[in-house]
């Protein structure tokens, strides 16, 4: 991915925002969707150059292909599942890239793959990278300085209140839980 593409992601949660902050890093657009006007105003901040919210705008493909001009998003990071792989589809502009990485939103039907074949389009899924992946990773974090947006920070004893927090969906960027020592907010 380079300065030229435009990333759309999914909400605003840990993987997301990491996308975010990447192409935001690359100098690339990038497109927001998110239930919460107050937290597309926190992405904006940290490079969102298109804010969408998916509650008052379910039908967000439309939204990415009008901001867009038609052109639609060249790397979608997919992370809400049945509830969201079909509006990505419409979403991938041609030769683009969808990432499959969540199902936030469970599993379910099967995608309509028409259009990613008219679009000549790509499906990658994502478990994990490479070691070689994960230090040039480290490398473009350290010459960004991208820090991780970290929301709160549990301790070990209190996992089962960071996984209700989890599931509150009210976060923004990741929930951590501290393993031993001190925990810094
Ligand atoms: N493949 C892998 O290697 C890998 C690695 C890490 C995570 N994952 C998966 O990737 C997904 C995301 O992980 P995460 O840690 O970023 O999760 P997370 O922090 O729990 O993300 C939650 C956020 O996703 C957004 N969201 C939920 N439903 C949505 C929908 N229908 N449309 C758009 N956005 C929606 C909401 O954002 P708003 O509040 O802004 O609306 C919600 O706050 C999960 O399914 C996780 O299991 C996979």
């Amino acid at each position: 991915m380079g300065k030229d593409a435009t990333l759309l992601v999914q909400g605003t949660g840990g993987v997301a925002l990491f996308g975010l902050q990447f192409a935001a890093a690359l100098g690339a657009r990038a497109i927001v969707i998110s239930s919460s006007d107050e937290k597309l105003a926190r992405a904006k901040a940290l490079g969102a150059t298109t804010l969408i919210n998916y509650r008052d705008t379910p039908d967000w493909d439309v939204a990415v292909m009008k901001a867009t001009d038609g052109e639609g998003a060249s790397h979608i990071l997919e992370l809400g599942g049945p509830g969201t792989y079909d509006r990505s589809i419409r979403s991938v502009t041609s030769g683009g890239k969808i990432v499959q990485i969540g199902v936030l939103t469970g599993f379910g039907p099967k995608p309509d793959l028409a259009r990613v074949q008219w679009e000549n389009a790509d499906i990658i899924g994502v478990t994990v990278g490479s070691g070689e992946h994960f230090a040039a990773m480290n490398r473009f974090l350290t010459e960004h300085a991208i820090h991780p947006v970290v929301d709160r920070v549990y301790g070990f004893d209190e996992t089962p209140e960071a996984y209700t927090y989890l599931r509150s969906g009210s976060h923004f960027g990741k929930i951590a839980v501290k393993l031993s020592g001190e925990v810094h907010a």
